[in-house]
């Protein structure tokens, strides 16, 4: 099955087309391909958000530099081993460790808490989404047994990144970043929200043209949703339709992706993610960190699975994937991208 291309006038068709009809043929579409490389098998991640503190001041983020009313958290190793610990028990067999750009968190400190997972568990993937680093500790990360990276590029037009972005980050860089990722041999995941302030529809479609350009193995993407405590507050959220639909283009046009039904799909909608998995999501990413923290890794307004219902996300999720006719598997979950025959 080869990937679909679209041009440019077809995808600003798909995307502003709203008839219900439309919809549920390119959800169908998406399911088969999605059937066709992957079954109706769903990857679990653990995510473990070990640290709230962030030296980037992203316009979007509730994490963000200025923000005073967080109250900041730093998880230890020996914290982050037990969650791991935890969610092998659980049967998750990849971890991924997620953090803002926290300067405590050394190349050193990384390293030892990556090792001290693979070598406690070689049958697990570790995957790191700590932002933008130099080519050389990207490479110890590696080095050190990291098999996977995710970095949203969030916008692929210059001129939106930097409105939603302080001067001092660049999407040149964020690019720069993902290819060295890519060069060192991760599997890469990139990725944007869908519905962020000033966002055209153009940029939507330079978004997946910028995907098509890195060909990464994982694609992360999900509404905006506006906090309180930053410079966007009350600015519109992205919508479920928006994103459903944008699910199934990705799948129809990137077959052997990995592409998760995120935590703000299932917060926009409390059904979010079960619809996200029937447009052609494969992955769901339940949170693993300690039930006390969660909280506080607030990225935006109302998130779920943080109160004390959330220690049972794995279960939760388990359900809510049965619903609609899918099943979670315990595998590391690997990137299928050229099944038989298939090569591009
Ligand atoms: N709404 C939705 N997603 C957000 N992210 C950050 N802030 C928000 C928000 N307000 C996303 C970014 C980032 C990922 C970890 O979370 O795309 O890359
Ligand atoms: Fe977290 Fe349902 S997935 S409580």
């Amino acid at each position: 099955m080869k990937p679909m291309r679209f041009s440019d006038d077809e995808l600003k068709n798909y995307i502003l087309q709203e008839s219900a009809d439309f919809n549920d043929y390119l959800f169908k579409e998406a399911d088969t391909i999605r059937q066709y490389y992957y079954g109706r098998d769903v990857y679990i991640r653990g995510l473990i958000e070990f640290t709230n503190y962030c030296k980037n001041n992203c316009f979007y983020c509730g994490i963000r530099r200025d923000n005073t009313c967080v109250e900041r958290y730093r998880l230890m190793p020996e914290d982050i081993m037990a969650c791991c610990e935890e969610g092998y028990g659980l049967g998750f067999r990849t971890f991924v460790l997620q953090g803002g750009e926290d300067p405590y968190y050394t190349d050193d400190v990384i390293c030892r808490v990556v090792s001290g997972i693979k070598d406690k568990y070689p049958d697990c993937a570790v995957t790191l989404s700590i932002g933008e680093k130099s080519y050389e500790s990207y490479l110890e990360y590696y080095r050190a047994g990291a098999d996977r990276y995710l970095l949203r590029h969030e916008t692929a037009d210059g001129a939106h990144y930097s409105r939603l972005h302080p001067a001092e980050m660049s999407l040149e860089n964020r690019k720069k970043s993902l290819f060295n990722l890519k060069e060192i041999g991760y599997q890469v995941g990139s990725g944007f929200m869908v519905g962020s302030p000033y966002q055209t529809t153009e940029n939507l479609i330079q978004d997946i043209r910028f995907l098509q350009e890195l060909e990464p193995d994982m694609i992360g993407i999900g509404p905006y949703i506006s906090h309180e405590n930053t410079p966007f507050k009350g600015k519109e959220n992205g919508t479920l339709a928006q994103t459903l639909k944008l699910i199934a283009i990705l799948r129809c046009m990137f077959p052997y992706a990995l592409i998760p039904a995120t935590t703000s799909l299932g917060t926009i909608d409390p059904r979010g993610r079960e619809l996200g998995l029937k447009a052609g999501a494969n992955v769901v990413m339940p949170n693993l960190s300690p039930v006390g923290v969660r909280e506080l890794y607030s990225l935006y307004d109302n998130k779920i699975c943080t109160g004390d219902e959330a220690a049972q996300c794995r279960v939760c999720l388990e359900k809510r994937v049965e619903s609609v006719g899918y099943k979670i598997v315990t595998a590391r979950g690997d990137v299928k991208r050229f099944s038989e025959g298939d090569k591009k």
